[in-house]
Order: structure tokens, then sequence, then C-alpha cells
């Protein structure tokens, strides 16, 4: 077992330990990826102002999102096909984000179902929801939420049409996979990733099944979404989402400051600056550098969140001194699940505060309510 100190060692073993169709899977972005790899390499931009002779004895990355108190202001995204990438993965994401004290959110398109996670774990988690052609799938997941205790639904709203992954489509990706040569070729020599899959009966998309239409008959991933999601969505379908919610929603993909205006006057509690980790719209800017403009149009009246490249504890910092209240990790946390499971998403958390704790400290902060635009040193033209 290699000595696990950052995130990026987590990734290398996750691609060692999974199979290549789920790791590429995770680690692919749209099209020519430009988006995906700015949005990592925009934060290294950014750089620090070190501050010394400052006491930093009492410090704390304690910090809350929408009104709750969190051990750092730092949520695990909804990431489809979690328990694809380690068996019964939403659950063991969630068990650690619960004990570490960070909010989970459970995506629409997850292995495990809401009721599976509301079993397992205690703490309240975050739904987040896909919009559906079929109404009545969508109003009966809801209220499946609801039933669950879920203090808030994050609506997604930068999926309506499927970006184009490539290596997706290549792969055949399914859920669970179909035996074919091509995907015994993919799966062949992951001998501990299957063994512990055929511990689990949880291999499709328990959510979904026996609701959405035609699930059964899925052929890829791909040309399924595009068959069962709403190209309709609108501004006036979520206001009525919100209203048929009734509790705290958060809207997840906004890139653009007059979208995220919108979002304000259709209810939102918060608002996630999002480009879906650069799997959608290949050539848009990177969340981080958008990040600005859309606090100077929104700050103040809602929360703004930040995903998106996020792979330290320094990138944490760096997103909430340009202004967001909170961010999500997505693959930070993947790569620790499908690395070692539970045990790899509290590693993830681990590294992720540490860093953060130190690099507050260094830059001479100890609080998240004290961090601002100062100590960052950012390039003229970086917005
Ligand atoms: C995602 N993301 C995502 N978002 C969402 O709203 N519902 C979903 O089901 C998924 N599924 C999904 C799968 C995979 C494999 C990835 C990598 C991402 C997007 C996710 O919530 C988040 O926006 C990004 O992961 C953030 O970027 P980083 O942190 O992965 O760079």
């Amino acid at each position: 077992m290699p000595i696990i100190t950052n995130i990026d060692d987590l990734k290398r073993l996750h691609k060692r330990r999974a199979p290549k169709m789920f790791f590429d899977y995770a680690e692919s972005g749209s099209w020519t990826e430009q988006t995906f790899r700015e949005n990592t390499s925009d934060f290294d931009k950014i750089r620090f102002r070190q501050r010394v002779a400052v006491d930093m004895t009492n410090r704390t990355t304690k910090g809350s999102l929408l009104g709750t108190d969190y051990e750092m202001p730092v949520a695990l995204a909804p990431v489809g096909l979690t328990g694809m990438q380690n068996a019964d993965g939403e659950i063991k994401a969630a068990r650690a984000a619960e004990k570490f004290g960070v909010p989970y959110c459970l995506s629409t398109m997850s292995i495990c179902s809401i009721e599976d996670i509301r079993q397992n774990t205690s703490a309240p988690f975050w739904f987040q929801l896909y919009v559906m052609r079929d109404e009545d799938f969508v109003d009966n997941i809801i209220q499946r939420a609801k039933n669950a205790g879920c203090s808030a639904l994050v609506i997604t709203v930068d999926l309506q049409i499927l970006g184009q992954r490539h290596k997706d489509l290549k792969n055949g990706l399914t859920a669970p996979p179909k035996l074919t040569p091509k995907t015994l070729l993919n799966l062949s020599t992951k001998w501990s990733w299957g063994l512990e899959m055929l511990g689990t009966h949880r291999r499709t998309f328990r959510n979904i099944v026996g609701h959405a239409k035609s699930v059964e008959n899925m052929s890829s991933l791909h040309s399924w979404t595009a068959e069962q999601f709403d190209p309709a969505l609108n501004w006036e379908t979520i206001a009525k989402l919100k209203e048929n919610w009734g509790g705290k929603v958060i809207i997840k993909g906004i890139l653009d400051p007059e979208d995220a205006k919108e979002a304000v006057k259709a209810g939102a509690d918060a608002i996630i600056v999002s480009n879906h980790g650069g799997r959608q719209l290949d050539g848009a800017l990177s969340s981080i550098r958008m990040l600005p403009k859309i606090v100077e149009a929104v700050g103040g009246q809602i929360e703004i969140h930040l995903d998106s490249g996020i792979r330290s504890g320094q990138d944490v910092l760096k997103a909430l001194a340009m202004g967001a209240d909170g961010v999500m990790i997505g693959r930070a946390y993947i790569y620790g699940l499908g690395a070692m499971g539970e045990k790899g998403v509290t590693t993830a958390l681990d590294i992720i505060q540490k860093e953060l704790d130190t690099t507050m400290a260094l830059c001479g902060k100890r609080n998240i309510s004290d961090i601002d635009r100062d100590i960052l040193l950012v390039p003229e033209d970086f917005e």
C-alpha cells in the first residue's frame, strides 16, 4: 500500500484498482476537455500572500452551509454511478461525510437509493435532482427525498442535454456493465473490484429503477439520458419545483451572472457556481474564474457555493477568499472512494482539511469568517 499524502495519490490508486470504464467515467471531461483542464490549472494561477507573526494558537476550519454548522464549509458533490467505483459507494461516502461532519449530496443517478442512504446513516443529507420529462417520476422522487428528511434539494440545471464524453462512448459504459468482449477486457484485470461487487445486489440505478421509463432497456448512458432528461427545463419549472419541495433549494450549474440573478428570482437559497467538473460545455470558463462576477451580481442575497477543479485545501481557501461561502468536491472524494472505499473518502476529507488549516494559518487567518480576498495575489487578467 503506497503512502497517501495528497489527493493525487488517491487518484493513482483509484486508477489502479477500478475497471478502466469506471475510472474513465470519473476522470473525463467533455469533448476536448479544455474546461476540465482549466478548472484545475486556473486555481494554480492564483497565489497566496504569506503573513507571519500572527498568533495561531486557536484556530478552526469550522464553517456553516445553509445555516448548519460543519467541520469545514465543504460538501460532497452528487456523483452518478458512485456505487460502481466501489460497492455500495454512496453509502460509504455518506457515512464518511456524516462521521467527518460535512454534508453529503446524493445524485439522482446513484446506484444506491435515497432509502438505502437513509437506512445506513442518520445525518440529514442533500438530494440532487435531475429534472426528467416524466413529471410523475419527478413528483415521486421529491416525495421520497422529503420522506427521507433530506435537508436541501439540489436542482442541477446544466445538464438538460448531455455533453459528449468520448471515453464513455468508446468504453461502452452501462451500469451494470454488459458483458461483451470489450467490457470483459475492460473489467478483467480488476479482481478485487469484481469480488467486492459480487457481494452487493445494488448494481443498477436504484433511485430510478421501476420509476423512470425504459431504464431496463438502457442501451448506453448517453442515449438513455437524451431520452429521459427534460430539455424544456426553465426558470418557471424551477420555481414550481421549489414550491413542490417546500424546503431549501440549491441551484447547481450556474456559470453566468445573469443566470445567477435568475436563480435568486426563482427563490433559490443558494447557487453552486459550477461547470459540472468540465463535463458539459467544453470551452466554458472555469468556475473559479467566473466566481467574482457572480459574487458581484448576487453577493449577499443568497449563499454562493463553488465546485469544479478543487483538489486540495489550498483550492478550497482560494475559492472562499474569492467570495464563495462554501465549496463542493467531486472527483477529490471519488478518487478516495475508488482507492479505498469509506476509508478513502475519510482520507480525502482529512487531507483537504489539514491543507486548509495549514494554509489558512500561513496566510495569517484563524477562522473561516476572517478569510478575504486580501490573502490572494490574483493575476490582473484573471477576471
Ligand atoms: C458528476 N457531477 C454530477 N453532478 C450532478 O449534479 N449530478 C450527477 O449525477 C453528477 N454526476 C457526476 C459524475 C461524475 C463521475 C463526476 C466527476 C461529476 C458533477 C459533480 O457534482 C461536480 O459538479 C463536479 O464533480 C465538480 O468538479 P470536480 O470537483 O470533480 O472537479
